[in-house]
């Protein structure tokens, strides 16, 4: 359903589950980032009627997915770290060329994040399944029905915006990639490593 090429060995929960204080300070930051470009695709196309009224209602969601993490985090004795390179998401926005026009860079942006979010729903779903810890399998069964929703809507304002048939040769493309970055990826702690 959400269109991956490649899923994640579940031996990553096995990682994860070993530092579960990492894990949270990581996730934390992607919610924070998730909020970032809802502001900014907001200041980018304010054009884009629909999408603002969108991204302005993404900017509290995502942001309440911070709070709820940071609650977890404190919850648990521990702090929040400082913020950590998301090393997948520079790699993946290296795909596609820079320039364009207003409407290309559009589509660029909202593929981009589309796929995150499918990326991120994919790895909360096996948390929620794989993990021993069942409050927090709870946890990320919850958001990752977020975040499949935000890849729905992603998706949809790139193919409603662009072309279709190009918006979909790209977003195929585009998951082609992907799935070449991830061979090297889930061995580490972190929401997208
Ligand atoms: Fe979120
Ligand atoms: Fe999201």
């Amino acid at each position: 359903m959400l269109g991956l090429k490649l899923p994640t060995d579940p031996r990553w929960v096995n990682i994860v589950e070993k530092n579960i204080e990492e894990i949270l300070t990581d996730h934390a930051f992607c919610e924070q980032k998730a909020t970032s470009t809802a502001i900014s695709l907001i200041v980018s196309f304010p054009e884009y009627t629909e999408l603002v009224q969108e991204m302005t209602g993404l900017v509290t969601e995502e942001m309440s997915h911070f709070k709820m993490v940071h609650d977890i985090i404190i919850e648990r004795g521990y702090t929040l770290g400082r913020d950590r390179k998301d090393d997948y998401v520079v790699q993946l926005m290296k795909f596609f060329p820079k320039g364009g026009s207003r409407t290309t860079q559009l589509v660029h942006r909202l593929l981009y994040a589309a796929l995150i979010e499918a990326r991120s729903c994919e790895r909360f779903r096996l948390l929620s399944e794989e993990l021993e810890d069942k409050k927090l399998a709870k946890f990320y069964k919850k958001l990752m029905i977020s975040e499949a929703n935000h890849y729905t809507m992603f998706l949809g304002f790139a193919r409603k915006y662009g072309d279709r048939k190009e918006v979909d040769q790209k977003w195929n493309d585009l998951l082609d990639y992907e799935a070449q970055i991830m061979k090297d990826l889930g061995k580490k702690e972190t929401v997208h490593g």
